[in-house]
This record gives C-alpha cells, sequence and structure tokens, in this order.
C-alpha cells in the first residue's frame, strides 16, 4: 500500500512538472499500455491499462516556479484587493486584448454583475441556451429577469443562431451566448441578430478562455465578457471569475458594483467616500490572484496542446460508427476545450446504453461523464416564479409555468443530453499514444458492445 501511495505521488509529480515542457507538439507517451483492439475490455474483466491518476493531474500545481510569489503575498500579510489583482486584471486583459478586465470571487457572480450594470433586470428576457452550467440562469433569475431558452445545434453543441428571432419579443433585451464546453458560439450570426434588434450581448466565456472567433478572442465580442477560475476550469484558481469589456463606463460600475458602491478608485475597503449605488461586494483576493498570475503563464501552452489533441483525437472516433464528434463553426479560430464532447449513438454500439458505454471508458481508466441535464426543466425555475419578488415583477399570465414549459421545449437538447459524452480536459494535455489508447479503448467496447451490454445494462 506504502509502495503503491509513493508510486502515484511519484507519477503525478512528474506529470506535473511536464505542464511546462507540453508544447504544440506532441508530448511523449509517459506509460507503456498495450491497449490493443483484440484485448478484452476492462469492464469485462481484461486488465485496466491505464489507471485515472496517470492522467495529466489537474490543477498543475509547480512549486518550484508558482510558490514565491504566493509566499511572498501570504507573507506580506496584504490579503484583501491590492496590487497582485490588479496586476492579474491587466495581465488577463492585455492576453484577451480588451481594454478593461475586473475579477470577481467566481464566474457566477461575474455574471449577476455584469448583467445588473448592463441593466438587464425585472421584466426583461434573456435569450440562453439550455446547454450551460446552472450559473448561467442562476445569474439571470438573480437579477429579476427572465430566461428564454433557444433550442441548440446537436453538430456543435451551441444555441442555433437560425433559433433565435423566433424568441424575440418586446420583452427582450440581452443575449447571452454561451461558449460552452470551451467551443465557441457562432458570433457573427447572434452579433448580427443582435444589432437589427438592439439586443445587449454579455458573452458567458466561463469555459472558453483564449477560445477565438475571426481571430477575436470570446468575452471580447459581445459588450462584455465573463469567465470563470474554478478549480476544474483551464486557468484554476480555485474559486475566481472576470469581467471584460471596452467599455469604461460599464467597467467603472461593475467596479462599483463589486467593491459595495464605492466610486472607482476610491481605496478598497474606504467607508468615508459614500457609496453612490446599490452594491454587492465580490472582490477577489491577492493570494487568489498570485494563483492566477501562474497559471496565466502556462495557458497558452496548454491551449495549444488542447487544440492539437483535441483535433487528433476527433478526426480517429469520427470513424468509429455511432460517435459523433462536436463541429467547429467555419469562423471559429480557435477552441478552448475545457471539455472534448462527443455524441453517442447505442444504436451503433447493440444497444449498450450511454451509461454502459461511459462505466467502460471508465474501466478502461478513462475519464468520461454524460454532461449536463435539461436546464430548462429544473425545478428551481418554478420555486423562483413562486417567490414574493417575481410575482411584484411581472404578471400572473407571464408567471403561467406551465405555458412557460410549453414555450420553452427544446427537443433537440433533450435528445443531445442524452447522447453526449464528455472527456475532461486534462485529457487533451496527454501525449499522440494517449489519444491513440482512447480511440483503441472505444473501438474495442465496440467490438464487445453486445457482451458488455448483457453486463452492465441489466
Ligand atoms: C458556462 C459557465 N457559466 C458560469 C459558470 C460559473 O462559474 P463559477 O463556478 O466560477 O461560479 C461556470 C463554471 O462553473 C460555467 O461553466
Amino acid at each position: 500500500m506504502k509502495n503503491k501511495s509513493r508510486r502515484t505521488f511519484l507519477q503525478q509529480s512528474a506529470i506535473a512538472g511536464l505542464g511546462t515542457v507540453l508544447s504544440s507538439s506532441f508530448a511523449p507517451s509517459l506509460f507503456a499500455r498495450t491497449s490493443n483492439f483484440n484485448s478484452v475490455p476492462a469492464i469485462l474483466g481484461g486488465a485496466t491499462k491505464f489507471d485515472i491518476p496517470k492522467w495529466v493531474k489537474w490543477p498543475i500545481w509547480l512549486p518550484e516556479q508558482d510558490e514565491k510569489r504566493l509566499l511572498e503575498v501570504m507573507r506580506s500579510g496584504v490579503w484583501s484587493r491590492a496590487s497582485v489583482v490588479t496586476e492579474f486584471e491587466k495581465e488577463w486583459a492585455k492576453t484577451l486584448d480588451v481594454k478593461r478586465c475586473l475579477t470577481v470571487v467566481n464566474g457566477t457572480n461575474a455574471l449577476i454583475a455584469a448583467l445588473n450594470q448592463l441593466n438587464i433586470r425585472g421584466g426583461d428576457e434573456v435569450l440562453v441556451t439550455p446547454y450551460t452550467f446552472i450559473a448561467t440562469i442562476q445569474a439571470i433569475l438573480a437579477n429579476g429577469s427572465m430566461p428564454v431558452f433557444v433550442d441548440v445545434e446537436p453538430q456543435t453543441f451551441q444555441m442555433d443562431p437560425a433559433k433565435i428571432e423566433a424568441r424575440i419579443t418586446n420583452n427582450t433585451r440581452a443575449s447571452m451566448p454561451v461558449h460552452i464546453l470551451g467551443l465557441p458560439c457562432d458570433m457573427d450570426r447572434i452579433m448580427a441578430i443582435a444589432k437589427k434588434h438592439n439586443l445587449i450581448v454579455l458573452e458567458d466565456a466561463c469555459q472558453a478562455p483564449l477560445a477565438e472567433v475571426n481571430h477575436r478572442k470570446v468575452g471580447t465580442i459581445g459588450d462584455a465578457g465573463c469567465f470563470s477560475f474554478q478549480n476544474s476550469k483551464n486557468i484554476a484558481i480555485g474559486e475566481g471569475g472576470a469581467i471584460v469589456s471596452n467599455n469604461d463606463t460599464f467597467m467603472d460600475k461593475c467596479y462599483s458594483y463589486h467593491n459595495l458602491g464605492l466610486p472607482y478608485g476610491s481605496a478598497a475597503g474606504s467607508i468615508n467616500v459614500g457609496s453612490f449605488m446599490q452594491a454587492s461586494k465580490v472582490r477577489l483576493s491577492e493570494y487568489q490572484a498570485a494563483i492566477g498570475l501562474a497559471q496565466l503563464k502556462r495557458l497558452e501552452e496548454q491551449t495549444t496542446t488542447r487544440n492539437i489533441n483535441a483535433a487528433y483525437l476527433s478526426s480517429l472516433i469520427k470513424n468509429i460508427p455511432g460517435i459523433t464528434p462536436y463541429k467547429l463553426y467555419d469562423n471559429v479560430t480557435r477552441a478552448a476545450f475545457h471539455l472534448f464532447p462527443f455524441r453517442y449513438n447505442k444504436n451503433e454500439f447493440k444497444g449498450l446504453s450511454r451509461t454502459g458505454f461511459i462505466k467502460a471508458l471508465l474501466a478502461e481508466g478513462i475519464p468520461a461523464s454524460g454532461g449536463y441535464t435539461t436546464l430548462n426543466t429544473q425545478p428551481f425555475i418554478k420555486e423562483t416564479f413562486e417567490s414574493k419578488n417575481y410575482k411584484k415583477m411581472y404578471s400572473k399570465k407571464q408567471l403561467d409555468y406551465a405555458a412557460y414549459m410549453e414555450n420553452n421545449q427544446c427537443p433537440l437538447n433533450d435528445v443531445m443530453c442524452t447522447e453526449a459524452v464528455w472527456f475532461t480536459q486534462n485529457l487533451l494535455l496527454g501525449s499522440k499514444a494517449d489519444m491513440d489508447y482512447i480511440f483503441t479503448a472505444m473501438q474495442n467496447i465496440q467490438k464487445n458492445a453486445a457482451q458488455i451490454s448483457k453486463t452492465v445494462d441489466k
């Protein structure tokens, strides 16, 4: 046992150390593996060849180069927002080629603050995809607005631009493209529709740092964009978020919002200048910014590696009947690949359920999941409609939940949610041989699908 944990520790340290050297060319294969198209799948009792700890451990932390700055911050005793947070904001704005960046406690509060300061409030409708993390919808509801769901394009996993206009009403104020999974939305079409109907565009780029449309970074194309630095994200701080925009007036207001309504530029925490607006307090800490600065140093290289591995893996698995990898829009010049998604058709796998397929992948040591459920049908929306605030802001007709549900059906998303399979971004930091391993394991599962189904789909 002792030996095993030491071995695991050494393996993880070795991989963590690789973080800096993973480059645009494929990293060498780290582990001898014998996966073979004709071997017995692990779920049927074959040997597991690739333990989960052997994938790149996330988040990556390199003590020698990452800890100096963090320790300086800790020893300074200045832990609340000060110069390191400002430095991180400048660095992130520069990286995205956007005028301003404001950090906040997390992506959820970045969205809440941005919507609030874009004045999207009670009575306003916001166009949004049902295929997103719950925080996107919670941010709309937190401001008293109404989410209006636009069904997806299953090929791209994104909000379908062709379905947006039919969802616009006199109350529509904003469009909220979510670059979900780190794959960019079709911003050309979304922006054109927004312009035509005079809509505000807030990009939820929480999963998509460094993704691009027409060589412009997502999050900087609409009126404002939001990012998340939560633990699993491509920039991992544990918790953290940011709002970016080229609009100074809006960003000044966001700054005030995140700092108790105090005028922008006043010393953080000062109480004698007087708050001029109703606000919150959602500031990032200095030590979080120090962690963020360390992570930013690796992001460019990691993003390149993820793109190369994703393209390669996609080119392999698209040849497996029943597997349909994501499609990128033609105007996408780079994706972030927070996740690597594909759709799974069990009919091509002898009826093996998606759950069974995922279990078989896990048995091979390949972490996978089925992703999101249908957000438009979740009970929290009904609960919000029944709240005191919503009853004061909306008419009885507007809060008719049955009618809302009827209006907000997203049949393509319903199906997509039953078909999607995800790999997390750290798998894409592996080697070319690792991608080959995933492909071979998937082929092997297909070959043995009937037997696996009998075992796991009882
Ligand atoms: C699409 C999307 N929006 C918003 C959020 C919220 O970010 P956070 O977890 O930092 O609050 C997340 C992250 O989890 C996300 O994936």
